[in-house]
């Protein structure tokens, strides 16, 4: 899954192996289970039939405490605009919030201005743009949902 979506889109960013191999695209199964080794949950969205639509990773900041992550969210390219991203957004949103977290945090490829722009649809608001990180061949903007701004867990 993380191949198919992030693989659909890092030519557009000039992301190659070579220069961003951590990148998803590129993982190995061991990329995937460092992730959650790091303390991040995995979740996803399935079809009737048990297919992966879907999936996601999110859990607590080490360095901010009362903050949760969103990395890696990926749905696969013939399931998207269907919603299943938003609900994915949704559902690291409330495990933060049942975590006690108030922000849900996630750092994006700021060249990718459609997917920025989605992000401020659902809710998230920019605190660090166009930071620059040595090696990367794109610039990162920061991104926060309050998680206050949420319905509460019966209503969602
Ligand atoms: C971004 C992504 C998760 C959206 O999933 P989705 O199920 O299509 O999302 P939803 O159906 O809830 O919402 C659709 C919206 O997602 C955004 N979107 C969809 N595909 C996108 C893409 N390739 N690039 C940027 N934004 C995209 C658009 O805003 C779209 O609305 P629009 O068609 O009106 O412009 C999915 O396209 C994906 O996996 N992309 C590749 C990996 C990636 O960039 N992940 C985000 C990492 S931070």
């Amino acid at each position: 899954m993380e191949h198919e979506a992030f693989g659909s889109v890092v030519s557009d960013f000039g992301i190659t192996a070579a220069n961003t191999p951590d990148n998803p695209a590129f993982w190995s199964l061991d990329d995937l289970a460092a992730v959650v080794a790091k303390g991040f949950g995995l979740f996803g969205a399935v079809d009737p039939a048990g297919r992966v639509l879907g999936c996601a990773f999110a859990g607590a900041s080490r360095r901010r405490p009362s903050v949760w992550e969103l990395r890696h969210l990926a749905v696969h390219p013939a399931a998207g605009g269907a919603g299943l991203g938003e609900a994915l957004v949704a559902e690291a949103g409330r495990r933060a919030r049942a975590a006690g977290a108030e922000l849900l945090r996630i750092g994006i490829v700021a060249e990718n201005r459609r997917l920025a722009a989605w992000y401020r649809k659902l809710g998230f608001v920019a605190t660090d743009v166009w930071q620059q990180y040595p090696g990367l061949p794109f610039h990162v903007d920061h991104l926060e949902l309050a998680l206050s701004s949420l319905p509460p867990a019966s209503e969602s």
